[in-house]
């Protein structure tokens, strides 16, 4: 049973969609830690009804995000973390953090990259008129959004309704997060 972490800063729906492909099996893997940075975020509710465990943490409690960061290595490390996967965690990752755990770190995010990177993708991509939208699931490194691509999911949409295409990106998003981590855990079977 490979051991992963979810960091999330929001609502969750990315860890929960990880959580269920784990609790039925769909992934020989069990979320072990939960990393949160904002005390109440619907991520939390998500986490204790599904009963995993918890750091959740103020930043602004720390002295810096080295410190913060040390603190999160430490809880990995002693969670025996495999991969850490980032689903709306809305810090950009520090060299401590990195140091310990790159290449062992992916994140998702809702565009096409590498275009629009950021915390409001799916905003600039529809009012730039995109027409052909899609996810991203990308190694780590120091730059925002900015590692090796691992996996990409594209779809139409020429819609006007900004909701509607929000909803389609979550419905790419849960399906293509479980799979890919699903496919690299196979990979690391294999080694
Ligand atoms: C997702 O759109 C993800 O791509 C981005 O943040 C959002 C998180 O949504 N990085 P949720 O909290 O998993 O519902």
């Amino acid at each position: 049973m490979h051991r992963l972490a979810v960091f999330a800063s929001g609502n969750g729906s990315n860890f929960e969609a990880i959580v269920r492909a784990c609790e039925e099996g769909t992934l020989c893997a069990e979320v072990v830690l939960m990393v949160c940075d904002k005390p109440g975020a619907g991520v939390v509710e998500r986490a204790a009804r599904h009963g995993v465990a918890t750091f959740v943490f103020s930043p602004k409690e720390y002295g810096s995000k080295a410190d913060y960061e040390r603190e999160i290595v430490a809880r990995l490390d002693a969670a025996g973390v495999e991969l850490v996967c980032l689903a709306g965690y809305m810090r950009i990752v520090g060299d401590v953090l990195l140091g310990a755990y790159a290449g062992r770190m992916i994140n998702i995010h809702p565009s096409l990259l590498p275009a629009f990177r950021g915390a409001h993708a799916i905003e600039q991509a529809f009012e730039y008129g995109v027409k052909v939208f899609g996810v991203t699931i990308h190694y780590v490194d120091a730059e925002l959004d900015g590692g090796r691509i691992i996996a990409q999911r594209a779809f139409p949409y020429e819609g006007h309704d900004i909701g509607e295409l929000e909803s389609k990106i979550h419905a790419v998003e849960h399906p293509l997060y479980v799979e890919t981590i699903g496919k690299l855990l196979k990979e690391k079977d294999k080694k």
